[in-house]
């Protein structure tokens, strides 16, 4: 009897605990949701892993893996970087195109878009592509001999890349769909050095984005002014023609995706007069009114407008790839 009675009222009392238990997994379950709180968590550890990341021995690369997962727990799809980079053979085109690709190795979600002054792909831009592990296009569009440069015309005396950019935009154009993607497009010269902050200004880019450049135009920066009260820029700090309506280097701007599918009559040309590239295409998007100031109200300077010389060689040795 006594027996019965205990295990009875050990049943009374496992129920009873039971229905705590689940009373208290569906508050939990239930506070979770109200709060959502996930983005807030993943945003503290975000900022613990920065604020030690020296300790921790955390590299940039690191936390903008972080970044990425972050966005992607919280469902927020970051855009993707279409990099367009016109290149063409010369004795330092593997090292400079090394040196771009191994950059672009450290920012995620980056599409690079190479074209090829050339008939043909080369063998040499192939590999080097396939061996970045990278999401690339591979394409190639020869300038027409007018306009190539002869060997001592300085650089400015022609258009550069004008076949090459234009082959990049129509593959965009015929391959991409508006509103299908979050896209930004930048013209990332295979001279050039990229700071990686670069990368996390171009994807603030609503429409059509700027920042300073170093140097460049005889100048150690050319760099937009701002209007201190509106925010907006107001003219450009230029080596040349500063009264342009867009006195910006191709290094300079970005452009949202979607505006470079739409606005398709907006292509390169070599009647726009030298030096007026950039300006001319910019105009076909924004006004300089509409442009959006990056890097910190246009105060930093992420990429340099950097040459390599061109080197001396008064002997090939055989048998290698440089
Ligand atoms: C679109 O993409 C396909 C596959 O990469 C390519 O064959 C085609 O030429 C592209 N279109 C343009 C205009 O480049
Ligand atoms: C940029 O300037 C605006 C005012 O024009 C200011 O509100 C904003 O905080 C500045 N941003 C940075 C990052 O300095």
């Amino acid at each position: 009897m006594d027996l019965n009675k205990s295990i009875f009222e050990n049943m009374k009392f496992r129920k009873y605990f039971l229905y705590i238990v689940i009373f208290t997994i569906i508050i939990v379950i239930w506070k979770l949701k109200a709060t959502d709180n996930t983005g807030d968590n993943l945003q503290d550890l975000k900022d613990i892993l920065h604020s030690h990341k020296h300790f921790l021995h955390i590299t940039k690369q690191q936390l903008l893996l972080f970044e990425q997962l972050q966005k992607h727990i919280n469902y927020e799809p970051i855009p993707v970087i279409y990099a367009i980079t016109p290149t063409y053979y010369r004795l330092v085109q593997r090292a400079e195109l090394t040196r771009i690709s191994q950059t672009l190795r450290l920012i995620p979600n980056i599409h690079w878009i190479v074209i090829e002054d050339s008939e043909e792909k080369t063998n040499l831009v192939s590999k080097l592509l396939e061996e970045s592990e990278l999401t690339v296009t591979h394409l190639n569009a020869k300038t027409p001999p007018f306009e190539k440069l002869k060997d001592k015309e300085p650089s400015w005396k022609k258009h550069r890349g004008v076949e090459q950019r234009n082959a990049a935009l129509s593959w965009l154009r015929e391959n991409l769909t508006v509103g299908n993607q979050k896209g930004i497009v930048y013209f990332m010269d295979d001279d050039n050095s990229y700071h990686l902050n670069l990368f996390s200004e171009i994807r603030k880019v609503k429409r059509v984005g700027t920042w300073p450049v170093g140097l460049v135009g005889g100048l150690n920066v050319e760099a937009p002014i701002l209007d201190p009260k509106t925010g907006k820029v107001k003219s450009y700090r230029s080596g040349w023609k500063p009264n342009r309506p867009f006195a910006i280097d191709m290094a300079g701007f970005a452009i949202n995706l979607d505006l470079i599918l739409t606005k398709k009559e907006a292509t390169f040309s070599y009647k726009m007069e030298r030096g007026w590239q950039e300006s001319e295409f910019l105009s076909f998007f924004t006004t300089k009114e509409e442009l959006e100031p990056l890097a910190d109200n246009c105060t930093k300077v992420y990429v340099w407008h950097t040459r390599t010389e061109k080197p001396v060689v008064r002997g090939l040795v055989k048998g290698f790839e440089v």
